[in-house]
């Protein structure tokens, strides 16, 4: 049956895709979004947010605004949030404002006008450190990093200073808050999980990996690595990577992800659970910012190497996708490559202006990049 679905933060990169996907397969959409500048420079309706698509401009802290938004609703995808890691560490009193307070006014909003399910964007960041193994073969879930290594290499070691490798992180693994990014998801996560559950809703997390692809937001310097790297190459500049560029991500196509909160919003088990999002094949960003560059046809702009790393980054996390498998029947369909060539063609047609330089700045002026 036809749902009736409320995105918050809707007019975002994900929202977009999932609104689209939600559409396709005949729901209703209505998006609250307050077209933030960092994302929305023009701060108008986005071109790419489909026109059958209800968009109500507000605040998610805005009670009355959450009110008009939640009226007629069956189901809540909540997505509104400030995303950059780096960002949190200094804008701590805004990030901490909208995504953890936002999440708050939404909740209290749905206690007198509950709905069916509630599914919330968490992140990989609520990890920190994924999981790793020495080379005894040992697990170790409780990994904080340091800073760079007496030898120049940046991996975590174990007592005996040996590298270790990282595997896979479940579900199960602790939490391990490392930027007020994190801490502002794993609140929302944790509001979304107590409060379904005490008011009688269904509530599940996705715990997203580093997601790309078509539409996300050029304009913003602080995150997205990918779109960050984008508006280096087409403005002729080198991709620039921090630390020795060995660092490991799992990149997931938001066509992915948009399939994967489909599948949260009707799957019955899924309810009280949290799920790890992503493709299933690691890569490092030093890899991915050669593949890149090449895809958009400069592979001569090889990744310039920073040896500084940026406050409030993990060095691996990769995640283990058994549960989003075996509980919603969740797998990535995307292939890399292509993901790539289309995100180039997309690139192609826009205009990048490259804030990077900018966004160093504002963190190398703190000492958040060392
Ligand atoms: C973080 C969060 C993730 C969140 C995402 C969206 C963590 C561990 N992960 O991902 O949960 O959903 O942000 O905000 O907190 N990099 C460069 N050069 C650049 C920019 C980035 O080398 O110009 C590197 C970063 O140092 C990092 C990797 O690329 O190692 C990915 O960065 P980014 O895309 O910002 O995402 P994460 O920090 O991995």
């Amino acid at each position: 049956m036809a749902d009736t679905v409320l995105i918050t933060g809707g007019a975002g990169f994900i929202g977009r895709h999932l609104a689209q996907a939600l559409l396709d397969r005949g729901d209703q959409v209505r998006v609250l979004d307050s077209l933030i500048e960092q994302v929305h420079p023009t701060r108008e309706r986005p071109a790419e947010l489909a026109s059958d698509v209800e968009l109500i401009t507000g605040d998610v802290r805005d009670e009355a605004a959450v009110l008009r938004a939640l009226k007629g609703v069956d189901k809540v995808v909540h997505l509104a949030a400030e995303v950059g890691v780096g960002q949190s560490m200094y804008a701590v009193a805004r990030y901490t404002s909208v995504n953890d307070y936002g999440a708050a006014v939404l909740f209290q909003q749905l206690i007198d006008n509950p709905v069916e399910r509630v599914v919330v964007a968490s992140s990989m960041s609520i990890y920190g450190e994924g999981l790793y193994r020495t080379r005894d073969g040992e697990l170790r879930e409780d990994v904080v990093r340091g800073g760079r290594n007496p030898d120049g290499s940046w991996d975590p070691l174990d007592e005996r200073g040996r590298p270790m490798l990282p595997v896979p992180t479940p579900e199960t693994k602790g939490n391990g808050l490392k930027s007020v990014y994190a801490i502002g998801k794993f609140v929302q996560e944790r509001l979304t999980l107590t409060l379904t559950k005490q008011y009688g809703m269904a509530g599940s997390a996705l715990r997203l990996w580093n997601a790309y692809g078509p539409g996300q937001a050029l304009s913003n310097p602080y995150t997205g690595v990918l779109a960050i790297f984008a508006s280096r190459i087409a403005n002729g500049q080198a991709p620039m990577v921090f630390e020795d560029g060995q660092q490991r991500r799992d990149f997931v196509h938001v066509r992915d992800v948009a399939r994967a909160f489909l599948l949260a919003l009707d799957a019955a088990a899924a309810d009280g659970e949290v799920f790890n999002i992503g493709s299933g094949e690691e890569r490092t960003v030093e890899e991915v910012a050669r593949l890149q560059a090449a895809a958009m046809g400069r592979p001569d702009l090889t990744p310039e190497i920073a040896g500084k790393a940026r406050a409030g980054d993990i060095r691996h996390c990769i995640p283990d996708l058994a549960k989003a498998q075996g509980v919603l029947g969740y797998r990535a369909r995307e292939d890399f490559a292509d993901g790539l060539a289309e995100l180039a063609e997309w690139v192609a047609r826009q205009e990048a202006e490259d804030r990077g330089v900018e966004a160093r700045k504002e963190l190398e002026m703190r000492g958040l990049v060392a």
